[in-house]
C-alpha cells in the first residue's frame, strides 16, 4: 500500500535513512517535509518500508529523497512507489528534475526505467565518505508524453 507520509512514520522513515545513506537527512529534515512537500511512504504487511519525497515547483517537479529498506531492495517496490508519487502529484508537472551519486548505479537504473534520462553532471558535487567529491547526475523525465507525441506527428 502507498499512502501519503504521516508524523507517525517519521521515525521508521529516518530509520530506513539511516540504513541506506552516507549523509542521511536528520529526523527534523523529514518532519519540516511533511508541511513543504508531496512525502509518500510505502507499506509492507503494515510496516513503512520505503519513502519519497517529491518537491513541486510550479509545473514542474524535483525528486529530492527515496529509499527503499535494504531487506525489501529488488523486490519492484521502489518502481511502483515512484510511479505511484509521480502519478498523484496534484500540480502535474511537465518535467521531474533529480540529482544523483555518479556511482548509485540501482538508484539511476530505476530512474531510467521510470523514464528519466540524464541532460547533466554536475562535478564535485557531493561530499564522500573518504573526504573526497563525486559528481552528481543531473536527470529528467518529460510527462505527459503521449501529449507531447501529438505536436510531433
Ligand atoms: C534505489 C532504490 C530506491 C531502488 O529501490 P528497489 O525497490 O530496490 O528497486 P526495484 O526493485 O523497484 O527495481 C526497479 C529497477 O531499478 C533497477 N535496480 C534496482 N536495484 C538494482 C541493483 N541493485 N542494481 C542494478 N539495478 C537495480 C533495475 O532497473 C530495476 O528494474 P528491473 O528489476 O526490471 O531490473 C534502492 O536501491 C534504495 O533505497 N537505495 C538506497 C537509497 C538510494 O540510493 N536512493 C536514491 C537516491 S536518493
Amino acid at each position: 500500500m502507498i499512502r501519503l507520509m504521516q508524523k507517525a512514520d517519521l521515525n521508521q522513515v529516518h530509520a530506513i535513512e539511516n540504513q541506506v545513506q552516507t549523509h542521511p537527512w536528520k529526523r527534523q529534515q523529514f518532519a519540516e517535509s511533511l508541511a513543504s512537500y508531496q512525502c509518500s511512504v510505502i507499506e509492507h504487511e503494515q510496516k513503512v518500508v520505503g519513502f519519497c519525497i517529491l518537491q513541486p515547483v510550479v509545473d514542474e517537479a524535483n525528486l529530492l529523497l527515496m529509499a527503499i529498506d535494504p531487506q525489501y531492495q529488488g523486490q519492484g517496490l521502489g518502481f511502483k512507489l515512484l510511479a505511484h508519487a509521480i502519478q498523484q502529484l496534484k500540480n502535474e508537472p511537465v518535467q521531474i528534475f533529480l540529482e544523483v551519486r555518479e556511482s548509485n548505479h540501482p538508484a539511476i537504473a530505476l530512474y531510467e526505467k521510470s523514464g528519466f534520462h540524464q541532460i547533466d553532471l554536475r562535478k564535485n558535487y557531493y561530499p564522500c565518505e573518504d573526504g573526497g567529491r563525486e559528481h552528481a547526475v543531473i536527470m529528467v523525465k518529460t510527462c505527459h508524453d503521449d501529449f507531447a507525441a501529438l505536436f510531433k506527428s
